[in-house]
């Protein structure tokens, strides 16, 4: 495109939302290999598939400025914060990385509606949504956590722990076949 249909805030703000995005992959990226470290499987599975979703997230954010002719930055993408203490901690820290990236949303929605940019307002209003999904899909993770670590009547845990492997397959995944 030859010509540039966004402004010079515009072009900044999203070139950082994209490398807050890269950032957010690279949590998931260190928590999924924390907690595949710590032998929970299926937690580490969902969280590599999420990495794969915020670098997604990533690509649409450099697609729509290149679409409106605007200047892509790469830059550099700071370190995964440290590993989480317990998987309770690691799901707490998920969700607040959601909160805040939403709020980071919110601004850049915020901007594009200051500035008239009904483009980049449509644009940022997918995120919107997007972010509302993050927030209830890991509060919900983290609800299920409180419920089965907390103490209930009988054996609650043991009964879905049997659950849990009546449905695990009979076969798994060695890296040297795996696609990533
Ligand atoms: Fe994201
Ligand atoms: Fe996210």
């Amino acid at each position: 495109m030859a010509t540039k249909r966004i402004s010079a805030a515009m072009e900044k703000a999203l070139n950082t939302q994209m490398t807050q995005e890269a950032w957010q992959a690279q949590v998931y990226l260190s928590y999924a290999a924390w907690a595949e470290e710590n032998h929970y499987a299926g937690i580490s599975d969902f969280l590599y598939k999420h990495a794969h979703e915020e670098r997604e997230h990533m690509f649409k954010i450099l697609k729509f400025i290149i679409n409106r002719g605007g200047k892509v930055k790469v830059d550099a993408i700071k370190a995964a914060p440290a590993d989480p203490k317990d998987l309770g901690d690691c799901l707490k820290k998920l969700l607040g990385h959601e909160v805040d990236n939403s709020k980071l949303i919110d601004q850049l929605t915020d901007l594009a509606h200051k500035e008239k940019d009904w483009a980049a307002l449509n644009f940022a209003q997918w995120f919107v949504k997007e972010q509302v999904e993050e927030e209830t899909l890991f509060g919900n993770l983290l609800d299920k956590y409180v419920l089965a670590t907390t103490k209930k009547e009988g054996n609650a845990n043991l009964y879905e722990f049997d659950r849990d492997v009546a449905k695990a397959p009979q076969e798994t995944a060695v890296p040297q076949e795996e696609k990533f």
